[in-house]
């Protein structure tokens, strides 16, 4: 097992470490950065079907939901088809929206998630084309779908999915330009320019990788919080549920991810000066409204850790501590601050002495409903 984990202490640790590689496999092939265009050969649907598509339904569980609602906002922006994202187990209570207009993408590393399963075989029994995100090859996911995109991240051991993560988001957001452009929805350099920010991810992850002993010794400092938030808004709202859930899985702290504007709904009424709060505000449409959270937090003598852009040199009298990542577009900037936070909840994992790769009572891959 220490041969397999290269030196690293743990899968996880190994694996947060090979997403400068997997980012740059899933990719590999599938981006044209001179033609805007999209080449996902496993694709099925014709472009007379994708131009007939009403909707799009996102069905996934646990960590890739969390990348399917990044898929939401992708797929919304560059196309003009609808989108809503359901928690695999919930999909049969509202599955009366599915039928041949309806696509479905499910989103599983495992391709074995029984809910996931048990969703598209249902859907498909309803006449939807399923395409299938998944990293095993000839998973059942894989099998039932209509077609498969792999994200080519190679084995990921640890309970806790990180480069899998990573690698997911990719994938839709190749399947939302693919979509986008079939349609004539996204023009070839609006195209360009999401393909370009996204090939960046390879190189700006390697950098976000260099902060580890920096983001380590402010894990160490919030060893003994009893409980964290984390915030964002838009694609950095999928992240700080991210974030909240990697930190719960491998740390046992019980943390929660909220859309920013949504804590004076509630989360307010909790918050206290031991509460610390992630707060995601990096460079992007919504900084200044996250700068106005940010303070109505800070109100409450909450302690804040901001994540925000290398750039920036006007957070930091505002929070408490920053960890920065590099300058990145919108599409690309969660990505990175999603891996910032998994080497986050790592090391307070590691701090608190826990076996993080077996979290108590979590499996990989989950084949009960
Ligand atoms: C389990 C794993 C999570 C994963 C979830 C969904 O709970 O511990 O890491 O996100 O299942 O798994 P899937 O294989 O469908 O992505």
């Amino acid at each position: 097992e220490a041969a397999e984990k290269c030196g690293y202490d743990h899968f996880m640790l190994k694996e947060i470490h090979e997403q400068p590689k997997s980012l740059k496999d899933v990719m590999s092939g599938r981006l044209n950065e001179f033609t805007g265009d999209v080449e996902l050969k496993e694709m099925t649907l014709t472009r007379a079907e994708i131009g007939s598509l009403k909707r799009v339904i996102i069905i996934a569980c646990g960590t890739s939901y969390h990348a399917g609602m990044m898929g939401k906002y992708a797929i919304e922006s560059v196309t003009d088809i609808p989108v809503s994202v359901e928690i695999g187990s919930e999909f049969r209570y509202s599955s009366n929206r599915v039928g041949p207009e309806t696509l479905i993408i499910a989103i599983s590393q495992s391709g074995e998630t029984a809910d996931t399963v048990a969703a598209i075989k249902d859907a498909r029994k309803k006449g939807s084309n399923v395409i299938a995100i998944t990293n095993v090859v000839g998973s059942t996911i894989s099998r039932e779908a209509d077609s498969t995109i792999y994200m080519r991240t190679g084995p990921e051991i640890g309970v806790a999915a990180t480069k899998t993560f990573t690698g997911q988001i990719a994938v839709i957001y190749m399947i939302a330009l693919y979509l986008g452009r079939a349609r004539g929805n996204i023009s070839p350099e609006d195209a360009r320019s999401i393909i370009s920010e996204m090939k960046s991810l390879s190189q700006k992850s390697k950098l976000v990788l260099e902060k580890e002993e920096y983001i380590a010794n402010i894990a160490r400092m919030f060893v003994n919080a009893p409980s964290f938030f984390f915030v964002g808004r838009n694609l950095n709202f999928p992240a700080a549920l991210e974030g909240a859930l990697k930190l719960k899985e491998i740390s046992y702290i019980y943390s929660e991810g909220f859309a920013a504007g949504e804590l004076k709904h509630g989360p307010l009424a909790l918050l206290t000066t031991n509460i610390p709060v992630v707060a995601i505000a990096t460079r992007c449409p919504t900084y200044d409204k996250m700068v106005s959270n940010i303070k109505e937090i800070k109100a409450r003598d909450a302690s804040v850790i901001a994540i925000a852009s290398e750039c920036d040199n006007k957070i930091s009298q505002f929070v408490d501590l920053v960890i920065k990542i590099p300058d990145a577009g919108e599409y690309a900037s969660p990505v990175l601050s999603s891996i910032a936070l998994q080497l986050f909840a790592y090391y307070v994992a590691r701090f608190r002495g826990c076996p993080i790769d077996k979290p108590r009572n979590l499996a990989k891959s989950v084949t009960v409903e």
